[in-house]
């Protein structure tokens, strides 16, 4: 159950469309859109209506399960999968750096080779799966604020970059859901949020959803926070993750690396908050993480319309960076807190555990 008075993501009543909560209007309108068919919501991820590795990946199993429902009077049932493994693909190349985004597409995937007898009961199938995988979202995020929790200290001063909240998610958030738990349990929190360039997750959305939750906080720009933790004012950074290599390197938002050597040069404590679906047991390290580049317009004009530089500026944007494992203190997840050395053998551990 959604906790939250907004949700990001969501199948409509109808399973005609994915509703998606605008986060490009946010802070300044709250407005809902609907998405009718796989390639809409391959678009939508694209152009960031909605963003944040968990939310992505919900959006783009509702994004396929809607596509099944609206290819239903497909005569030809070879051809209705094959439909669908098209919409799969689509969805999985919406964005790069994310493994979200393909691990849903594996899952649903994973039914597209079953034996169904009609398009009727795949397309039942892949609707309990994408909703199933919706659901998860919230128990996941919920146990990773619980666990995460323990790690906040009374009256803490805690860093974060980028917006890793219920917007990143379906509820709760990863990094800013422990930050919640925190808040809830009566620990008084107040929280440094990086504004997070180009595109200003933290200033337009963090600071929206601490505001909805009551939870002091300020607003800095990305390059202060070196200077806060000289300052002594940061107790301990909390953080997300798009992609988790097998030894922890980490891709998040561009700036987290930044943040991290900082945090280690002033021993501060900094933790990665992510769900296990979040790691790639597929790669051995970050170099194998692709980094999406996004468009000079970010940079040039961040509020869509006037330039900040000439137009035929050089620019180079990368949308995330790679943290090493090496400067990561740990990785808050929902099986636990997983402490270096980060490896595998580890990870699956903790994976069967949790099944088991
Ligand atoms: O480009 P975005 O806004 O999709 O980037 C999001 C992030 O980098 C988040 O920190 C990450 O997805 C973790 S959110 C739970």
């Amino acid at each position: 159950m959604v906790t939250n008075p907004y949700c990001s993501v969501q199948l409509a009543e109808d399973h005609k469309s994915v509703v998606l909560l605008d986060q490009r209007r946010l802070p300044n309108l709250k407005e809902y859109r609907n998405f009718y068919s796989a390639s809409e919501v391959a678009e939508a991820i694209r152009e960031m209506v909605v963003r944040g590795a968990p939310a992505i990946g919900v959006a783009a199993g509702f994004g396929i399960a809607v596509e099944a429902h609206r290819l239903l009077n497909l005569r030809d049932f070879e051809g209705y999968r094959k439909e669908l493994e098209m919409a799969c693909d689509l969805l999985e190349r919406s964005r790069p750096t994310a493994v979200n985004l393909s691990w849903v597409v594996q899952r649903i995937r994973k039914l597209l080779s079953q034996e169904y007898n009609s398009q009727e009961s795949l397309e039942r199938a892949i609707m309990k799966e994408a909703s199933l995988i919706s659901s998860e979202d919230v128990a996941v995020n919920y146990s990773i604020a619980k666990i995460g929790n323990q790690l906040i200290p009374h009256r803490a001063n805690i860093l974060h970059l980028c917006n890793t909240g219920a917007l990143a998610t379906v509820d709760w958030g990863t990094a800013l859901g422990v930050i919640r738990m925190g808040h809830i349990a009566g620990k008084e929190i107040h929280v440094w949020v990086c504004e997070t360039r180009p595109r200003l997750q933290g200033a337009k959305l963090t600071t929206w959803e601490l505001q909805q939750q009551n939870i002091p906080m300020t607003l800095i720009v990305d390059s202060a926070a070196g200077y806060l933790m000289q300052m002594k004012k940061v107790d301990l950074c909390l953080v997300g993750a798009d992609r988790v290599a097998s030894n922890g390197d980490t891709a998040n938002k561009i700036g987290t690396y930044t943040m991290a050597c900082l945090a280690r040069l002033h021993h501060i404590p900094f933790y990665i908050v992510t769900p296990l679906s979040s790691i790639d047991a597929n790669i051995i390290s970050g170099d194998e993480i692709q980094i999406e580049e996004r468009l000079s317009d970010e940079i040039l004009r961040p509020s869509g319309e006037s330039l900040v530089a000439s137009e035929t500026t050089s620019v180079y944007n990368p949308a995330f960076d790679i943290t090493p494992a090496c400067f990561i203190s740990g990785f808050v997840t929902e099986v636990g807190i997983l402490q270096p050395p980060f490896t595998l053998q580890v990870l699956a551990r903790l994976k069967k555990e949790y099944a088991s």
